[in-house]
């Protein structure tokens, strides 16, 4: 049995509970909360004895085998060395860290100290994407992909209210490209590899977060455009344009309703039979890696391959020390080694 602990005490870390508790070989057993009174009303609701204050003193107490990290994005990477250094398995919440640079020494360290850790990515879990997957060789070669994720958040109206909630607060890594943009991201480089090259920009909002964004990708012989937005919403369907066809996608995060037209004049309609929360196929595939069933590398690989276009973007866009320092302002050539 994995025994986990719990970071952060909002309504994400409850949505992962109920991932885990539909999960056998897993079960949370501490609740991490930097406020004792929240850590106990958060236990409480979730049916759980134990809560801790003191982070450090619960990852040494070798009573937790793994840690769930649900904190902001700009607590993640602190929180994740700190685990992998007490020998406790680590799953991140989306993205893994703000910067490739970080998650890169994460996994450094997670592979010494014989530990797995792992960017909790919904999405490329989801039994949809595997449909996609499938569909993919009868649209022939792919010529433009258009995936998107767009989300008003309720949480911009304090933004217009004067004030810097976490998520899209910068010194925290918030915005609508570290929260939203990353899936369609990571579902184009799951689908389709490392791009050559990427370009983005930005709409800034008043805390100096991106509220919105597109990005391209370059490939060999195909281009991936990708949106992003936390302050409007969009009910465009993604698409993946062929040769032979076009495969559209009613969402990016959990992919339920696929259609796919052949200029041969064949059309399907194909519903996915999936569960409200797709979380749990990301808890079983960590406590499949948790187990040894499976080697991480590759997903490590994709998460990485992911925020070194995430910083490829936001150093086109100028929200980068790489701007800062006279960089960007044109397409970015990815270095994969
Ligand atoms: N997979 C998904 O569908 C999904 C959905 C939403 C969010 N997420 C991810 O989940 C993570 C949390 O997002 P969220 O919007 O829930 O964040 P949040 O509400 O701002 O914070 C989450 C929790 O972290 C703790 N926390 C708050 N501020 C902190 C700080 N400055 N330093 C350290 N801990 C802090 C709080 O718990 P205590 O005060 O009790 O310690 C809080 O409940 C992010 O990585 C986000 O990308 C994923």
């Amino acid at each position: 049995m994995i025994r986990l602990a719990t970071i952060g005490t909002s309504t994400i870390t409850e949505k992962f509970a109920d991932a885990v508790a539909q999960t056998p070989g897993i079960r949370i057993d501490v609740v991490y909360s930097r406020d004792a009174a929240r850590g106990r009303a958060f236990a409480d609701r979730l049916g759980i004895d134990r809560v801790s204050t003191d982070l450090e003193a619960l990852l040494a107490s070798g009573e937790v085998d793994a840690v769930y990290v649900g904190s902001p994005n700009g607590a993640h990477a602190a929180q994740a060395e700190s685990a992998i250094a007490a020998g406790v398995h680590v799953f991140l919440e989306k993205p893994a860290t703000p910067t490739a640079d970080q998650f890169a020494v994460l996994v450094a360290a997670a592979r010494e100290r014989g530990v797995v850790v792992f960017e909790g990515m919904r999405n490329v879990y989801d039994p949809g994407m595997a449909r996609v997957r499938a569909l993919l060789p009868q649209v022939g070669t792919v010529r433009l992909v258009s995936f998107g994720q767009s989300q008003r958040s309720a949480r911009y109206d304090l933004v217009l209210a004067g004030q810097t909630p976490n998520i899209f607060d910068p010194a925290l890594a918030g915005g609508a490209l570290f929260d939203l943009g990353v899936y369609p991201l990571t579902a184009a480089i799951d689908l389709f590899g490392p791009p050559r090259a990427v370009v983005g920009a930005t709409a800034t909002i008043a805390t100096g977060a991106d509220g919105a964004g597109a990005a391209v990708l370059a490939y060999d012989g195909f281009v991936a455009q990708i949106a992003f937005s936390k302050i409007g919403a969009s009910r465009r369907p993604n698409e993946i344009q062929g040769e032979l066809g076009t495969i559209e996608i009613d969402e990016i995060t959990a992919p339920r309703r696929l259609r796919l037209a052949l200029f041969s004049g064949i059309t399907e309609e194909i519903e996915v039979d999936g569960p409200e929360n797709n979380m749990r196929f990301e808890v079983a595939r960590f406590a499949a890696l948790v187990r040894g069933d499976a080697d991480p590398t590759p997903e490590q690989e994709r998460s990485l391959a992911v925020l070194r276009a995430v910083e490829a973007i936001r150093a086109s866009a100028g929200s980068s020390s790489a701007r800062e320092e006279g960089g960007g302002g044109g397409p970015t050539p990815l270095s994969h080694s």
